[in-house]
């Protein structure tokens, strides 16, 4: 089967591979949340039964009588006439259950400072901020910007406005001004929350200096009427009068007595900006009933949590999906104990994250199969000096987690007893879609397994048929889920045309895959569009590539993700230079284009190499090959090469370049 861009390739770890299986021990089987394989005929029977029930163990303050309006697809309304307030979940109604004293946050700083939070001290601190942000003039529907380290104002932050009826955009640090402002414009927020800076790999990394610049952009003009800033790193900063604010200077005016309303079930919650096949950055929207159910439940189910005893820890950053679902909303709905860390795993050493395990006794870690190549490749050496023995379940996200890594993960960080939950969702699914249920489920390696109680997934070829088993296809998901993407921000053609117009009313995730012959077990195959996946992180070929053509020096660009031993995938960047650039070396054109790509999209878009050739391989109708530019990077053969215009470009190009 082939798309725009190629062929589906199995994965190479998985060819012919027989898998072992690890089915759960009795005594984990005996003790799980869920441990009746009926739950998923009973939730196949009546998938919108099974939400509603799961619906109803949150808090709402005007109970839903409807579940499910699919008479607009793929428009989804969930709950519709139900109201309720998605902060006063997470946080009032654990201290009215009388848990105010369970610590929510246990927060490391990476420079070593700490602060344990309990549920009480959170819901109070995000009522003092959203009488702040009340008087800032922050209005139910209104956006707030969010643009902060991994630091405990940055949860209070988003529930603050949650709890307003706003929605915020939280926006990944590491971008740039540019991506910042055009987030900023496309949401129209109002407020920008900030910190002077985060400590990231033992610097202070600035932020509010980036804040400055993106609203300098454009001639200065922008929606921002206010910027809030947290003292964190106490790096020189500059203040605009009239406009920026010392969080720490307001927040003394406000107490803490702030009831918090119900809003509508539809009521956006926020919008997360995500790359997709085209340059923009498509704003994904997400709204409150559903997407607190569905996060909450299979945070709850797939990691078998027991929030009385134990410690849970995401590493994901607060900027990304993960961290929305599954440090913020899941958890703290769940009233979860768990981990927040500031910084990166090698500061000051590789042994941080093991020793923070150590150190709160951590019981289901969740981190990216990227992290777990990069912790294989220090050795085992360094987590074996820490006791991990408190760990009881290991999960793992963003890409698929290959054989290797899963059973050094199994071995090393969990003892070989700790089942490994490998979830495969999306930023547009909003919660877990794919995954074992770690008291039912044989778990095999490198496989996402099974879909969650209540969601349908299907492969099919290109005309939206189903496959054999066996088969490579393309993932779909049959039925609105509760914690699906309602639209995309400001653009409902666009989201009808990205995930609808392919499959009539099935999801098209942008994924290939297979399921296994035996047990229906679902393998991921990688995207088949033009997104890659760089450390767990999607990144669009064609955002990178209009960034290098706006550099001066560069006539034509094209962008693949090459196979990378421990980002999984890695930026390589074919350029074309103009014709009065020659003068240029390749070394320093290729320093020059790889800063100017972390400058304009952010650090995570730099290019792992930028190989300068003077011709890029085209088909007849003038579209770029990927493919086989793909191959030169990965240092295969390359591939067919008939469509070609010329079928000598590949030859040049590959005397052209040092290959890796
Ligand atoms: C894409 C979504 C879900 C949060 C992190 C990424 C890939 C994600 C898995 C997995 C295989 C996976 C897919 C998907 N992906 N998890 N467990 N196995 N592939 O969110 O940035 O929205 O990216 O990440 O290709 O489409 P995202």
């Amino acid at each position: 089967m082939t798309d725009q861009s190629g062929t589906i390739e199995s994965h190479p770890l998985r060819a012919g591979e027989d898998p072992t299986t690890y089915p759960p021990t009795a005594e984990f089987r005996e003790q799980a949340n869920i441990n009746d394989p009926s739950i998923y005929w009973r939730a196949a029977e009546d998938p919108e039964g099974y939400w509603a029930e799961q619906a109803q163990k949150l808090s709402w303050t005007k109970p839903f009588t409807e579940i499910l309006d699919w008479s607009n697809p793929p428009f989804a309304k969930w709950f519709q006439d139900g109201e309720l307030n998605v902060a006063a979940n997470c946080l009032d109604r654990h201290v009215q259950a009388g848990l105010g004293d369970r610590v929510a946050i246990h927060f490391e700083g990476e420079p070593g400072d700490t602060r344990s939070i309990t549920y009480a001290e959170l819901t109070h601190e995000v009522k003092r901020a959203a009488n702040m942000l009340t008087s800032l003039g922050v209005e139910p529907g209104d956006r707030v910007a969010i643009y902060m380290p991994m630091i405990p104002e940055t949860v209070i932050a988003m529930l603050a406005v949650a709890r307003l009826g706003a929605a915020h955009s939280v926006v990944f640090g590491g971008f740039s001004a540019e991506s910042l402002r055009a987030r900023i414009d496309d949401a129209q927020a109002e407020i920008v929350i900030t910190a002077d800076g985060g400590f990231r790999k033992g610097r202070a990394s600035a932020l509010k200096p980036t804040v400055d610049d993106a609203l300098a952009l454009h001639g200065g003009g922008s929606s921002v009427q206010k910027v809030l800033v947290v003292e964190r790193t106490k790096n020189d900063i500059s203040m605009t009068e009239g406009r920026d604010l010392w969080w720490h200077e307001e927040i003394t005016a406000y107490d803490g007595e702030h009831e918090a309303k119900g809003f509508p079930a539809e009521n956006p919650l926020f919008i997360l900006y995500t790359s997709g096949t085209t340059g923009r950055p498509k704003g994904i929207l997400h709204t409150s009933g559903g997407y607190l159910t569905q996060a909450s439940t299979t945070h709850r189910d797939v990691f078998d949590l027991k929030p009385e005893t134990d410690v849970y820890w995401c590493t994901a950053d607060v900027g990304w999906i993960t961290g929305h679902s599954y440090v913020v909303y899941g958890p703290l709905a769940n009233g979860a104990t768990q981990v927040m860390y500031e910084g990166t795993p090698e500061t000051p050493d590789w042994g941080r994250w093991w020793s923070i395990i150590q150190k709160y006794g951590v019981t289901i870690f969740y981190t990216a199969p990227t992290a777990i190549r990069a912790c294989m490749k220090v050795g085992r050496q360094v987590p074996e000096q820490y006791d991990l023995s408190s760990i009881r379940v290991l999960g793992s996200v963003g890409e698929p987690i290959n054989p290797e890594a899963w059973r050094w993960y199994h071995e090393v960080i969990g003892a070989g007893t700790a089942p490994i939950v490998d979830t495969w969702w999306q930023t547009e699914t909003g919660a877990i879609m794919i995954a074992a249920l770690p008291g039912l489920t044989s778990l095999k390696p490198g496989s996402a397994q099974v879909a969650q109680p209540g969601i349908r997934v299907n492969v099919v070829n290109d005309a939206g048929e189903r496959v054999e088993r066996g088969q490579g296809g393309l993932l779909t998901i049959q039925r609105p889920w509760p914690s699906m993407v309602r639209n995309i921000w400001g653009d409902p053609e666009r989201f009808i045309e990205t995930y609808w117009e392919k499959f009539g009313d099935m999801y098209f995730a942008g994924d290939g895959a297979r399921v296994d012959d035996d047990d229906g077990d679902v393998w991921l195959l990688g995207r088949v569009d033009d997104v890659m996946n760089v450390s767990g992180h999607r990144l669009s070929t064609a955002e990178i590539e209009s960034a290098l053509v706006e550099h001066n020096s560069v006539a034509e660009a094209a962008v693949v993700g090459a196979t990378d031993e421990t980002t999984g995938q890695a930026v390589v960047a074919f350029c074309v230079l103009k014709s009065q650039q020659t003068a240029l070396t390749p070394e320093d054109a290729e320093a020059a284009l790889k800063a100017h790509v972390a400058a304009q999209i952010g650090a995570i878009a730099r290019p792992r190499q930028i190989l300068i050739v003077t011709e890029l391989p085209k088909t007849r109708s003038g579209k770029i090959m990927r493919r086989l530019l793909k191959d030169v990077a990965d240092g295969k053969e390359v591939g067919d090469t008939t469509t070609l215009a010329d079928t000598r470009v590949m030859s040049t190009i590959q005397e052209q370049i040092r290959v890796p």
